[in-house]
Formats: structure tokens, C-alpha cells, sequence
């Protein structure tokens, strides 16, 4: 199978889809590898690396000629679109929920595409789990950015001049990225508390030696293992209980989201304005809409000495282990879809590759 490595144009981007220990790894399987010039030299993975490991380093345009599947990041432009080659299968996390006009220039040139997010949350499909495995890395760097803007220490110190109490960090959302994120304060001493509404959370908040702050009638499972809606009056007895904890809080890591729907509100401009100078709030969820009220995607705003960043892209800050753990990723997602004699296979009722399959034939498929 011929595959080609796309060099990111993505604004902030500097993940690249494979680094050269898989190029290495899928040459040896008997695959062709593309790269384009320049691809991972953002993630310190320079040309002569993938070179080495058995790909061809080449131009834009010559690694698409004739690929198979195309490896991507982020979606590519519309007009980058047009240079994919037809029949190919592009593979990246490519936001179909806002991607309408890529999808359709995709079908209408017949490039099939598989985006990441919509990946099951299985365990079958775990190795290939791309939201997870860059979640996680957000939900590390989300709690050093706001340990860096906190004006007091993560840890407890017992100095010469006496004990200095340590940071008390709330994590509001506690899948992949809050549980990160707890285990993250936690190593650097901080007290933390988390909260969400699945409740298998909770024993996973406890196990990480955090405290669990309980909300009764706060449930709301829906399905593939997400979370649902709450209802008005559950909601509103969440945001009280969020609102009167904040107000003893540090550090506010905020991760809730409900797919397909902007990320929940829980944090209103009141609880901020209550909380104590100096404390932080970093919004994960600032991309979806954002879980504070006052959350600017991409921008840090201060309002009576609290400080609120809204994070976007946080994994693209890490992009040599965020490429190293997308890559394997997509090595075993390869190595699901390589048909008998290594081909791609993609069976639209496969459970892993059948929900991803965004574009097929032509046509685009919606969840
Ligand atoms: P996500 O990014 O969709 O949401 C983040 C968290 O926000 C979730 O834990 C969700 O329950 C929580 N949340 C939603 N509304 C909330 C509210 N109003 N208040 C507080 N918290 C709220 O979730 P993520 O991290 O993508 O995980 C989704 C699910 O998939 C989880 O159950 C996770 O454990 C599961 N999972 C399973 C995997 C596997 O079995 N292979 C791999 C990864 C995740």
C-alpha cells in the first residue's frame, strides 16, 4: 500500500501524523511511505530521520501521486483537498461536524475519509484511540498552564519561615482529559477535587487520590459510554454545588463536554467573580463554547484578578509525544484496516472503521 504523509498547515499545528519509528515499522511491513518534505520538523523529527527509517522524503504533490491512504492531522483545506488523489482514503482528525464543504469536495472527488473522532469507545479500538491518547496530553498541560499562572505553589512547603499551603485544584469533568489532569495536580502536591455526572467516574476520581464532590441526582449517562444532557433542574443544583466549591478553589480544570452539543455551562460570571483573586480557570472545553461563562477560545481574560484561559489545541503545544502517540495510533488503525495481501479493506459494518467512515464511495455518511 502506498501512503502519504501530509506536512501540517493548520495554523499552531506542529503535530505530524507518523514519526519515523513507524515509518520504519510499517516500510519493514512491506508498505511505501511518502513524506512530504518538511512534515515533522515542527515535532523534531527532521527529513534525514524519516529518510532514514525507509521513507521516500519528497514534495507535496509526489507523495499524494498515486497514494493509497493519505495520513493527516487536521483536516486539510478545501482547496487542499482537490489534490488528493481519487480513490484514495484519508485518515486524520478532521472535524466532520464542521467540516460540511470538505466532506462533500471529498465525495465528490471520490476520496474516501475516516475521521479519528469518531472512534468507539471500546476496548477493541483502544490502541487506535486518537482522542484519547491527545486528550490526555491536554489535560496534563492544562493544569502546569494554570500552575504557571497560579500566584501560589502547587505543593505544600514547610520552609524556614513556616508552612505554605498547598493549591486546591477542582477538575469538572472527569474523562480522559480530568482524569490526566487530576493525576497531573496531584503529582505536584496540589489538594483535588473532581466532579462529573457518569457515575463510574467517581471510583476513578477516588482511585487517583482525589476527593469526589458528590451532587445528588447528578447522573446523566447517555451512549457509546458518553455523557448525556442533565435535565434544567439537575443542572442548576450542579451549577450551585460547582458555584459554592469555587469559591474555596484555586485552580478550576474544566473539561465537560456532550457530544454533538455545545460543551454544558457551569460556571456563570458570578461564581468567577466570587472566587478568590489570584485563582485560575483553565476552560478545555473553550472550543465547544466553553464550560465559564466568560471562556474566549484562544484567549486569556482576567476579571477581578481571576484569570480565565481558554485552551484550544493543547496537544499541538506537546507535538513530539503527541505525534508519537497519534502515529501509533494510526499504525494499529492500519493494521485493523490492511485487507488479506495488505491492501485497505473498509467495510462500512465494521465496528471500528464503520462509524469513522465519514465519506465512502461518493457519498457522506452521517453518524
Ligand atoms: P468527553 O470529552 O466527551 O467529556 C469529558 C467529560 O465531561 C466526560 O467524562 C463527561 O462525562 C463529562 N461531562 C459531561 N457533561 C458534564 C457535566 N454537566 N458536568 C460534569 N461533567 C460532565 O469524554 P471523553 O474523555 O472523551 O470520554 C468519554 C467516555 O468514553 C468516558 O466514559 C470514558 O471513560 C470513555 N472512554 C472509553 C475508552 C475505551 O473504553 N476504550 C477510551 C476513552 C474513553
Amino acid at each position: 500500500m502506498r501512503i502519504a504523509v501530509r506536512r501540517e498547515t493548520a495554523t499552531g499545528e506542529r503535530r505530524v501524523a507518523l514519526v519515523p519509528d513507524v515509518v520504519g515499522r510499517l516500510v519493514r511491513a512491506g508498505h511505501e511511505l511518502r513524506v512530504e518534505r518538511g512534515a515533522g520538523e515542527r515535532a523534531g523529527h527532521p527529513d534525514a530521520a524519516y529518510a532514514a527509517a525507509g521513507g521516500r522524503v519528497t514534495s507535496g504533490a509526489e507523495a499524494l501521486d498515486g497514494a493509497g491512504v493519505v495520513l493527516a492531522v487536521r483536516a486539510p483545506t478545501v482547496e487542499e483537498a482537490d489534490l488528493l488523489p481519487a480513490g484514495a482514503l484519508l485518515v486524520g482528525l478532521l472535524a466532520p461536524d464542521r467540516s460540511r464543504p470538505l466532506l462533500a469536495r471529498l465525495a465528490a472527488r471520490g476520496v474516501d475519509a475516516l475521521a479519528l473522532e469518531r472512534i468507539p469507545r471500546s476496548s477493541r479500538a483502544q490502541a487506535m484511540d486518537a482522542l484519547s491518547s491527545q486528550a490526555s496530553l491536554a489535560g496534563y498541560k492544562a493544569v502546569l498552564l494554570g500552575a504557571a499562572a497560579l500566584p501560589r505553589l502547587m505543593p505544600m512547603m514547610t520552609t524556614a519561615a513556616g508552612t505554605l499551603a498547598p493549591a486546591r485544584v477542582l477538575v469538572i469533568g472527569a474523562g480522559v482529559a480530568g482524569l490526566q489532569a487530576i493525576a497531573t495536580a496531584r503529582r505536584l502536591g496540589a489538594v483535588v477535587a473532581g466532579f462529573d455526572v457518569r457515575p463510574a467516574a467517581a471510583e476513578q476520581v477516588r482511585s487517583l487520590g482525589a476527593t469526589f464532590l458528590e451532587v445528588p441526582g447528578a447522573e446523566a449517562t447517555g451512549a457509546g459510554g458518553y455523557a448525556a444532557e442533565l435535565a434544567a433542574e439537575a443542572h442548576a443544583r450542579v451549577i450551585a454545588a460547582l458555584s459554592a466549591r469555587l469559591r474555596e478553589t484555586d485552580l478550576v480544570v474544566t473539561t465537560a463536554q456532550v457530544p454533538g452539543r455545545p460543551a454544558p455551562r457551569l460556571l456563570p460570571a458570578a461564581a468567577v467573580h466570587a472566587m478568590r483573586p489570584g485563582a485560575v480557570i483553565v476552560d478545555l472545553a473553550a472550543e465547544s463554547g466553553g464550560n465559564c461563562e466568560l471562556t474566549r477560545a484562544g484567549e486569556a481574560v482576567e476579571v477581578d484578578g481571576v484569570t480565565v484561559l481558554g485552551a484550544v489545541d493543547l496537544a499541538a503545544t506537546l507535538p513530539f509525544h503527541a505525534s508519537q502517540a497519534y502515529a501509533r495510533n494510526l499504525e494499529a488503525l492500519l493494521l485493523h484496516l490492511a485487507g488479506p495481501g495488505g491492501g485497505r479493506a473498509l467495510d462500512p459494518a465494521d465496528e471500528i472503521a464503520g462509524p469513522m467512515l465519514v465519506v465512502h464511495r461518493g457519498a457522506l455518511r452521517d453518524p
